[in-house]
């Protein structure tokens, strides 16, 4: 038999060390692990120190070397376009080796950056395998983000190498890509000699517009026609396979860096044990590869299990119905769909009694996984109801690259609370503190911290800045790292997530930092000072809301500075911002040391109870600002 989460818990906690060998133990090494933790440079810990293994290997060759080439590993979807296509994994093996050839012709060798802007199409699964398999690290930025935010995650990686595409397709435009690419070397200090662009028919600009800098611009489809296919390359467990950045409290993006054995581990332990999947499954995960879900879960995860993993380009709403995932679910058979609440909230809006399920037979799924921002319990009703299938929240962050609390459904399918993602996943000892750093007892909130070493998988670092990392997420409390989320444990050890405890905010999923938008707000010559919150929003779970002060003598109205605000939030973050609404107040709420109080106007807006802090400068600025930030009061 099995052994039950609680085993399986107890185990990691008393001898983590061989807990985490033993999972390492199924996957291809070419210098299997003696040690699985390295504490030598506590609190920066690695994982499998004297391990050696190609991510790329695992992910592929090993399953064709299995005999199981012929097994379909990736079915692309796309419902913008209407077209669907099926790899094998020898097909995408002979892929992945070519194109790893190509960015070897380009001079890209191991340890150097590729940054990967692509919408979802194969080339994606493709560009980032590849670059695993010569030990090169990727950088994959989601297509919503503007030139600017590219700009700076150039200058932050320094890659050698940008492989893109012509364009991304939304329901409603084309996002012309290279542009955007070109505005974004205008823009950055870092030079990059390579750009790569695959084809899609029917955007405007083409390669050619481009030619003649000193930026050679490449087609995929030509190099590749020249290049020879590469074998794996062999790196240390700790050489980092990925750069992904978030959003922190202030402005700049933080480098998540992920390595390659603890990952491969994680991805391996959580495909099993957690989602309950492996060779011979289908999972769906309905999220974007520029995120960490996809990074996870679209990506690694299904491709190191062996099973076969859909890339939907389409959206749950629109294209064409709310019955996009019935549909995806009906014809490729899927085991396993994971998505965002926001999507599901999507759905319900535009089907609430879900009748589009009538048109499709969804009877292979056998689970529904959602991450991304708190699973409401409105919602959690409602998808339970309507599918028939456990629905499982898992809480999770880009930091740690796979959950932290999740009910493990491959390791026992324990009982489900709605508003709680479960247990935490055996590697994380979950504990909540005070502001003192002092344990709370059970179904008191507080900050959510994590216990030293995080398992496999998680961060180690901020890319090339370890004293950023440490201040960040490791000095608040001591031996501890801060999840930066607050939430409570009940008496059976349940953990419910209530929100972040700074100014990172989630709309429909998407994690973005208020920090951020107001210093786009702020460039503005007509704001003095400004604030942007987290409201509470029915359909995308928050939605951010700007509040500006303008300089004595600025002579513009609201409708216009909204328009010009909005527009240069756009331009400057992205469409994925979502930033749609601005308020002119005669002043902001501050405490006498001049810190703005964020937390209170949010607690307004959102209807719940407030404290004003006894530092408040002026109270009767609080009380201006109420009818402004709840309307209907
Ligand atoms: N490239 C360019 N623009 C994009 C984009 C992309 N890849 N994705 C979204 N955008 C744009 C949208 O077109 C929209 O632009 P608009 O202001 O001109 O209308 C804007 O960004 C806001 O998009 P969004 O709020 O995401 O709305 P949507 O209608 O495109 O999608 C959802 C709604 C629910 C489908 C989408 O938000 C979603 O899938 N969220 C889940 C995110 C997720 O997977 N998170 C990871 C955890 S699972
Ligand atoms: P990201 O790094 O984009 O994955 O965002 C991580 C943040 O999203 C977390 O710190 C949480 O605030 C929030 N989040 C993600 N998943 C959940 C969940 N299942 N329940 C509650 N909040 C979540």
């Amino acid at each position: 038999m099995s052994a039950t989460y609680a085993e399986t818990y107890a185990a990691s906690s008393r001898d983590p060390e061989r807990f985490w060998l033993d999972a390492a133990a199924t996957l291809a090494w070419d210098k299997a692990p003696t040690h699985a933790i390295d504490g030598s440079r506590a609190p920066l810990y690695a994982w499998y120190p004297d391990g050696m293994l190609n991510v790329s290997f695992n992910a592929l060759d090993r399953h064709v070397l299995a005999g199981n080439g012929e097994a379909t590993a990736l079915v692309y979807d796309s419902a913008v376009l209407g077209i669907q296509r099926r790899f094998s994994y020898s097909e995408l093996l002979e892929q992945v080796a070519t194109f790893a050839g190509v960015l070897r012709s380009q001079g890209v060798g191991q340890g150097d950056r590729v940054l990967i802007y692509l919408p979802m199409i194969p080339q994606a699964h493709i560009a980032m395998l590849a670059c695993a398999r010569i030990g090169a690290v990727h950088s994959v930025v989601f297509g919503g983000f503007a030139p600017k935010e590219l700009a700076a995650r150039i200058d932050d990686a320094t890659p050698k190498a940008i492989v893109t595409a012509t364009g991304g397709i939304e329901p409603t435009r084309r996002i012309e890509y290279l542009p955007a690419i070109a505005e974004a070397m205008e823009q950055s200090a870092h030079h990059v000699p390579t750009v790569i662009v695959a084809h899609r028919d029917g955007f405007a600009h083409q390669l050619s517009e481009y030619a003649g800098g000193n930026t050679a611009w490449h087609d995929w489809e030509e190099l590749a026609a020249a290049a020879q296919a590469v074998g794996p390359v062999p790196v240390a467990s700790t050489h980092p396979l990925y750069i992904l950045y978030t959003s922190g409290t202030t402005g700049a993006p933080k480098g998540v860096v992920r390595d390659s054995g603890g990952y491969a581990v994680a991805m391996d332990w959580s495909m099993r044990n957690i989602y309950g999947v492996g060779p011979g499954d289908t999972m769906l995960t309905a999220s974007d590869v520029g995120w960490v879900v996809g990074h996870s879960y679209i990506v690694y995860g299904p491709l190191i299990a062996g099973a076969t993993t859909v890339l939907y380009e389409g959206k749950p709403v629109g294209t064409p119905d709310a019955g996009s995932f019935w549909r995806l679910i009906d014809d490729h058979k899927v085991d396993v769909l994971f998505t965002a609440p926001t999507a599901l909230r999507a759905i319900r809006k535009a089907d609430p009694d879900a009748a589009l399920l009538a048109d499709h037979n969804i009877e292979s799924l056998k689970a529904l996984f959602v991450a991304g921002e708190r699973l409401d319990p409105d919602t959690y009703q409602w998808a339970c109801g309507k599918l028939g299938v456990p629905v499982l929240d898992n809480w999770w962050q880009t930091e740690t690259g796979w959950p932290i609390a999740a009910n493990p459904m491959g390791l026992e399918l324990l009982e489900r609370k709605a508003g709680s993602p479960t247990v935490p996943v055996p590697g994380y000892q979950v504990e909540i503190l005070d502001s003192f750093g002092e344990a709370l007892p059970v179904g008191v909130e507080g900050n959510i911290v994590i216990n030293l070493p995080l398992p496999p998988g998680t961060l180690g670092t901020l890319w090339g800045n370890d004293q950023r990392f440490i201040d960040t997420y490791l000095r608040a409390f001591p031996g501890y790292y801060t999840t930066g989320d607050s939430g409570y444990l009940d008496a059976d050890g349940y953990l419910f997530v209530m929100g972040r405890t700074d100014d990172v905010i989630n709309v429909s999923g998407h994690r973005l930092s208020t920090g951020a938008m107001e210093q786009v707000l702020g460039a503005h010559p007509a704001v003095a000072e400004c604030a942007v919150i987290g409201v509470a929003d029915e359909l995308k779970g928050q939605r951010p809301s700007g509040y500006v002060v303008l300089k004595s003598g600025a002579d513009i109205g609201e409708e216009q500075l909204g328009a010009e605000l909005v527009a240069m939030v756009r331009h400057d973050i992205g469409p994925v911002a979502d930033f749609r609404e601005v308020r002119i107040v005669d002043a902001l709420p501050k405490t006498r040391s001049g810190k703005i109080l964020r937390k209170t106007m949010r607690q307004i807006a959102d209807g719940k109870a407030y404290a004003v802090p006894s530092t408040i400068e002026d109270p009767s600025v609080i009380d201006a600002l109420i009818p402004l930030l709840r309307p209907a009061t």
